[in-house]
């Protein structure tokens, strides 16, 4: 088997300290036993909620403490990087407090609903130094990251087609707070998969995108977003992408398989359920077998690349400069799917 090119959480060795501002559910399920799993020191938690955050340290034992306010935890000087996983309302004011505490952040997606709110934020951490990501962590799932290496490589040549099916569950959405923003499906949970498909179609622009979404047969009542999403876009060189989500896929084979064309070969492979990466090049194929899985390495991934790039003084590979576009397309989309999916005409460099 040819090298692999590395594709798992990479650290520093001067690891920078953590606190979690907003210690939800995501926090509690995946961004602490991703920490907990590579080492990495949490120096304290907050949540608007009080015994939410107790029981984010009792779940989680070296949590250094629980502050009491989100102040004082922007105030404490052990504090490096603010993990920031609130909901993205309120995003610039937080953003805000911490770059003026001179402190990084890891900002939970989508990084926003509103991005000019967000542009000035980003020149002022420009001018303090300070660094903000957004959590993309889906960058870092074993499954894309390698594919992603693969494709910077050159291994398929150029890019041609992107695809992406959603052959499993939804993941719960009626009765959550999820269920209440418009769109769902476009405007959040698919942000990762429109997030990595441009990073896939890097240096091209999107000319065209069109999306819907829509109720499946067997819907609840209850549950008020759409179950099903399409996404369409087209590049200027003719490259394309489609992202599809049928519905609550019923199988006990669940997976997210996607493949890349290229002019000189494919990658496809799959995560979350059945994970692989395999690139098939001159009659040859080479499928890899990964190593640990999106929940919860990916968010080591995302965590320790801007940990990397405050220790080498550059931006993060998924800054919130570089998200913008990520932003743009998921605007598209719901302005797309909102208009019985009119062809969006954006010309947007990704
Ligand atoms: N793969 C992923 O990266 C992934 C998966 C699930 C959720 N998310 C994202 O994580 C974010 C949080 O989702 P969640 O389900 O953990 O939510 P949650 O409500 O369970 O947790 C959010 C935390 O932030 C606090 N909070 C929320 N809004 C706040 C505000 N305006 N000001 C102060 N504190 C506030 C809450 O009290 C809580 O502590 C969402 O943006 C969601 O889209 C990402």
């Amino acid at each position: 088997m040819p090298d692999i090119p590395e594709y798992r959480p990479q650290f520093p060795t001067e690891r920078p300290r953590i606190a979690v501002l907003g210690v939800g559910a995501i926090a509690q399920t995946a961004h602490l036993p991703a920490y907990e799993k590579y080492g990495l020191e949490v120096v304290g938690v907050w949540s608007r909620t009080p015994a939410t955050a107790e029981r984010a340290r009792d779940s989680f034992p070296s949590i250094g403490r629980v502050y009491e306010s989100a102040e004082e935890l922007l105030a404490d000087p052990e504090v490096d990087i603010v993990d920031l996983a609130t909901r993205p309302e309120g995003r610039a004011r937080w953003l805000a407090a911490a770059v003026e505490a001179g402190k990084h952040v890891l900002a939970q997606k989508p990084l926003t609903q509103e991005p000019d709110t967000i542009r000035p934020v980003l020149d002022q951490a420009d001018a303090a130094g300070v660094r903000i990501a957004v959590n993309q962590n889906a960058r870092w799932a074993p499954g894309w990251r390698l594919a992603t290496r693969l494709v910077e490589q050159g291994a398929i040549g150029e890019v041609v087609g992107v695809t992406h099916l959603h052959d499993k569950p939804l993941p719960p959405i009626a009765g959550t707070h999820f269920d209440d923003v418009p769109h769902m499906l476009l405007g959040d949970y698919l942000v990762h998969w429109l997030d990595i498909t441009r990073c896939w179609l890097a240096g091209k622009d999107v000319a065209w995108l069109r999306a819907s979404d829509h109720r499946v047969p067997g819907q609840p009542v209850t549950a008020k977003n759409p179950w099903s999403a399409t996404v369409e876009a087209v590049c200027g060189d003719g490259a394309s992408a489609l992202v599809r989500v049928v519905g609550d896929v019923r199988t006990r084979t669940p997976s997210c398989p996607y493949w890349i064309h290229g002019t000189e070969g494919s990658v496809r492979g799959s995560l979350l359920g059945r994970d692989f990466v395999e690139l098939e090049r001159g009659g040859t194929t080479t499928r890899y077998a990964t190593e640990g899985q999106w929940f919860v390495d990916g968010f080591a991934g995302a965590m320790g690349e801007l940990m990397y790039a405050i220790a080498e003084g550059r931006d993060p590979y998924h800054s919130a400069r570089n998200n913008l576009a990520t932003l743009a397309l998921v605007d598209a989309a719901r302005t797309s799917a909102s208009r019985d999916g009119a062809r969006m005409d954006l010309g947007l460099a990704l």
